[in-house]
């Protein structure tokens, strides 16, 4: 039997639609196609942009290293105002010129910084849209304990790494100390802010009495809520150190009256009653489907019927997002030893399973940073 009788062969007890992948797979894998598709020109533009595409794969790792020695060596700061020449940027950056071009020269490549006119270096769109973004950076410096964790992903996927840098940060622990949670407390607490926005421009908390945020960190979600809503009261739940930060905060900012931090486990105490709202920001995909579903029963329990839950996070199969729900939070959640990205349909599954009814997604603006599910208590 030649190759392609072999192949024929294999293929015949496929369905009509894996029949064509497996065709479209051959053509791909074939070394005489990919030269033709090169070549000719109706193909060559989607060759390219494949052969590209897959190159930015292999050497994606690399990309992020760049962007974290600029982040780590504050290069945007630096060039912040105005070009600044490759000497005076060595020499802030406590670098060899040689290797400061190298830095520069591979960060015009991915677009951070811009070459501007002989020697000098300005910032590039991406530099820009991160200065702008301060909790970007502070995500990619607390990226270096995820490059370790990441170092062997087979040996994590295979559950063979006894401890990881990622879990040890995120202690979730009734008897945590303000050392064991300050660390991921602010690293939540700045990056927030772009998801309360999202979140309080696509759903109005006017029509509600109380709102209790479980996991509500150091407060700063229901901080923008008690901005958009002055009539609301409002209640936070989280660990008992994280809670004592909180009213720390909420105390610097005015609000220490206006907002109840209530600390304890929500596995294992009861929570405070009388919302007819309770919110669940980026806490449900921290935990497997056990611990998700016990979180989202204690959110029934709080609630009457009739009372309304929100739950907000990255998911998983999200439209022009999927790598950031799948590959990034899939396996960061696994470096950090629990919970998942969901689909909007598992998270309603959840939902219905802890007893809430009348799931519905409610569109949000940057649906890749949170989505947002709406529910009914039963
Ligand atoms: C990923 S953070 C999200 C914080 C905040 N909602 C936000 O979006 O910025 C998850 C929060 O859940 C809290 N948490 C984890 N386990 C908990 C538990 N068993 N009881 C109460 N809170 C818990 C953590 O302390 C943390 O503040």
């Amino acid at each position: 039997m030649t190759n392609t009788e072999q192949a024929l062969a294999k293929t015949s007890s496929l369905s009509l639609g894996d029949r064509w992948f497996a065709f479209r797979n051959r053509m791909l894998r074939s070394p005489r196609f990919q030269r033709w598709a090169a070549a000719f020109w109706l193909t060559r533009p989607i060759a390219r942009r494949r052969a590209s595409a897959l190159f930015d794969l292999c050497a994606g790792f690399v990309y992020a290293q760049v962007l974290y020695a600029c982040v780590r060596l504050r290069v945007f700061d630096a060039i912040a105002d105005e070009p600044r020449s490759v000497s005076d940027l060595a020499h802030s950056m406590d670098l060899s010129l040689d290797a400061t071009r190298r830095l520069l020269d591979a960060a015009v490549s991915i677009r951070l910084v811009e070459r501007r006119g002989v020697d000098h270096y300005g910032l590039g769109v991406h530099g820009a849209s991160l200065l702008g973004n301060p909790s970007v950076a502070r995500m990619i410096e607390h990226h270096e304990m995820l490059y370790r964790d990441l170092t062997d992903p087979v040996a994590l996927l295979r559950g063979e790494v006894a401890e990881t840098a990622t879990s040890s940060f995120w202690r979730y622990d009734r008897d945590t100390s303000d050392d064991d949670v300050a660390g991921y407390s602010r690293l939540m607490a700045s990056s927030q802010e772009l998801i309360a926005a999202d979140i309080l421009e696509a759903y109005a908390f006017e029509g509600h009495r109380r709102l209790l945020d479980i996991g509500g960190g150091e407060g700063a979600f229901v901080g923008a809520v008690a901005r958009a809503a002055p009539d609301l009261e409002l209640a936070l739940f989280d660990l008992p150190s994280v809670a004592a930060r909180a009213r720390v905060r909420l105390a610097e900012r005015g609000l220490g009256t206006r907002v109840e931090a209530h600390g304890g486990d929500v596995f294992t105490d009861p929570l405070p009653h009388g919302a007819d709202l309770v919110s669940l920001v980026r806490v449900v995909h921290d935990h497997d489907d056990d611990d998700a579903l016990a979180i989202l029963g204690a959110a029934r329990r709080a609630l009457s019927a009739g009372g309304t839950l929100l739950v907000a996070e990255p998911m998983s199969s999200t439209p022009g997002a999927e790598a950031m729900g799948d590959a990034y939070f899939g396996m960061y959640l696994l470096a950090m030893g629990r919970g998942r990205p969901r689909t909007a349909r598992h998270l309603e599954d959840l939902c219905r399973r802890a007893g809430f009814r009348a799931m519905r997604e409610v569109p949000t603006r940057r649906p890749m940073l949170a989505r947002m599910l709406v529910a009914t208590a039963e």
